[in-house]
């Protein structure tokens, strides 16, 4: 999940351990390193948290000024000590460390057994050290690219030799590598931020790129081993502003919730233009003539920013009148669905690094579609690979568990809804309308979060349930299903979002005294269905939590418990819905005993497929 590598004329250890703490958040299982002093290699490797691995090195100390590094997030092998990486080559001539998945693994592990290498662990990454160990014959780099040519999947490595004392080598296929410069040494990661404070400058290598690093210099090579001159940037373009410091809030998912009026002001910020009553975007690259051709747009996304998806369906065919659709990205990327040449495609991440999501933007670019990203992460490979986009100004969403980049997402789509609406059938009256409504958003969301009070004292009472239904209609059918999200990804309860209506062909037989439902029934125009199928469910003694209307006396009657908000449009009302939801799920997640941050199994960047 995370990789960090250092060369240079400091203690390799503490750079390697704090960059790898800087990219925790993100999600992992286990934590390793190695280091190097001359020809000696120093291995520690430890199952779950880094400060497990931090603790192992004060007991055994890795000494050395070159070393790599790895946060894990399993995929082929348990969370143990053994399929922590590094990996090492059978006489500990080669160590790896990987982010990716070798698809061809058990082939090339069959043929290596027969050949008489023994494996130490389940991983599909001990294959790397074995094949480059057997490619090596007194070149790093080439036996690097030798090995890599006979693995199919997606990589991002680094490697070190112990032939080669102070060199690493780096990788990228599929999966972000960045080289860091700075003025004691080279670096290499998996993230810009890992390197926040050691680098200046940094590198961002391009698939099937490959890197060597020493304490003097590196050098960027193709395929075909031509030299590539790469641009290095200044590292402060990749960063946050600093703001991921959790400051006087418990968690960062709470701070990222409060911090959601805030980062909506950013992501709108120079983008509302009153005066024609429509939207800019910096970067979107459409001409005039495009904007108006465009007939159909379709989301693509993972997760979170896939509910976000969903909104965005509802809002670019309401306000742009524009046929929209919503696909995972995991299923888009398989599947060759007629698309026309006026189709616009869009991939929504927070991170920018979603492997799935990378993937459907290049097969759809591939085909020769437009891509525009909406994104959140400045010079993620998504957004430095889509024609052009619109970043969400979020701020860092650190907790794993997204909300800050779900409201923003929605906005942005709003925002866009509204400038294709704009350059259609959207009068000015309208937009002017459109406009006021988002800018009045914020404070409507300051005000939101006053209801966190109320929340807790019912997450209280629900806490104990193994089951809960989210249902709402129309526009709060993702809200539905982000509400179910959220409550499952921290409090491991189980949890189903469903349309409110859809819910009596199926999940209604969950429904007794102990599956509460929450309802998402502000005023709107399907005000009425919602409560009919709330009174379905109170008539089978559910208990129903209603997030409403303030002071809607209709659903206080009904409902068992209310949570208010206050009234928007029904465009705006997933925005506004998602705070109490958020709450809620953080609220009944700390009553579990739940570590909020970092749920168990779940990474904040999925860099594998
Ligand atoms: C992971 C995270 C989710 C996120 C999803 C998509 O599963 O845990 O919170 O929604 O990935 O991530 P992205 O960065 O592409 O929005």
């Amino acid at each position: 999940c995370g990789i960090v590598g250092f060369t240079g004329t400091r203690e390799a250890s503490p750079v390697l351990l704090e960059g790898l703490r800087r990219l925790e958040y993100r999600g992992y299982d286990s934590a390793g390193l190695v280091t190097g002093t001359g020809a000696d290699f120093h291995l520690r490797k430890k199952a779950g948290r880094l400060a497990e691995l931090a603790r192992e090195v004060i007991a055994r100390p890795a000494p050395g000024c070159y070393g790599i590094s790895h946060t894990r997030w399993a995929t082929h092998g348990g969370a143990t000590d053994r399929n922590a990486h590094p990996h090492l080559s059978t006489d500990h001539d080669i160590a790896v460390v990987h982010n990716g998945v070798i698809e061809n693994y058990a082939a090339l592990k069959q043929q290596l057994v027969a050949d008489g290498v023994a494996f130490r662990s389940d991983t599909d990454t001990e294959v790397l050290a074995h094949l480059i160990a057997r490619c090596y014959d007194g070149d790093l780099l080439q036996a690097v690219l030798q090995a890599t040519a006979m693995v199919k999947g997606t990589y991002g490595l680094a490697v070190m030799s112990r032939a080669e004392p102070g060199v690493i080598v780096g990788a990228r296929l599929g999966s972000p590598l960045v080289v860091g410069i700075g003025a004691d040494g080279h670096y290499l990661a998996s993230d810009a931020s890992a390197l926040a404070g050691f680098a200046e400058k940094v590198v961002h290598l391009g698939d099937r790129q490959v890197v060597q690093l020493d304490e003097t210099g590196y050098v960027v090579r193709t395929r075909d081993f031509d030299a590539v001159d790469m641009p290095a940037l200044d590292i402060a373009g990749f960063l946050g502003d600093g703001d991921a410091e959790l400051g006087d809030f418990p968690h960062y998912m709470l701070k990222e919730i409060y911090e959601q009026p805030e980062a909506l002001e950013n992501a709108m910020r120079g983008r509302l233009d009153v005066g024609d009553a429509t939207a800019h975007f910096g970067g979107l690259n459409l001409s005039a003539q495009q904007l108006r051709q465009i007939d159909r747009v379709i989301f693509t996304a993972c997760g979170t920013s896939y509910h976000a998806g969903m909104v965005g369906e509802y809002l670019f065919e309401e306000l742009a009148r524009v046929p929209a659709e919503v696909e995972y990205a995991s299923e888009f990327r398989y599947r060759n669905p007629p698309i026309d040449r006026n189709t616009l495609i869009f991939a929504i991440t927070q991170s920018g690094e979603t492997a799935d999501t990378l993937a459907a933007l290049r097969e759809s670019k591939r085909m020769g579609h437009t891509t525009l990203a909406i994104c959140n992460v400045v010079g993620s490979s998504i957004a430095r690979e889509a024609d052009g986009g619109v970043y969400l100004h979020a701020g860092p969403e650190v907790g794993v568990a997204s909300t800050k980049a779900f409201t923003t997402q929605c906005a942005v789509l709003a925002m866009l809804a509204l400038y294709l609406g704009r350059s259609r059938h959207l009068s000015a009256a309208q937009g002017e309308k459109i406009i006021a409504d988002l800018q009045a958003l914020p404070d409507v969301l300051r005000e939101t979060l006053r209801c966190h009070d109320r929340v807790k004292a019912i997450a209280a009472k629900y806490a104990d349930a193994r089951n809960v239904l989210y249902l709402g209609r129309q526009y709060l059918y993702p809200g539905a299903l982000e509400g179910a999200l959220k409550l499952k990804e921290i409090s491991y309860i189980h949890a189903e979002g469903y349309p409110a209506a859809e819910m009596k062909h199926g999940p209604i037989a969950l429904v007794d005294e102990q599956t509460p439902s929450v309802f998402l029934v502000p005023r709107g125009a399907v005000f009425d269905k919602v409560m009919s199928n709330m009174q379905e469910i109170k008539a089978r003694g559910g208990p129903v939590i209603a997030v409403a209307s303030h002071g809607d006396r209709e659903v206080a009657a009904v409902a068992d418990d209310v949570i208010p908000v206050p009234d928007v449009p029904e465009y705006l009302q997933p925005i506004v819905t998602a705070i109490p939801l958020q709450l809620l799920a953080y609220e009944i997640a700390l009553l579990c005993g739940c570590d909020v941050d970092k749920p168990r199994n779940l990474a904040k960047s999925v860099t594998v497929e």
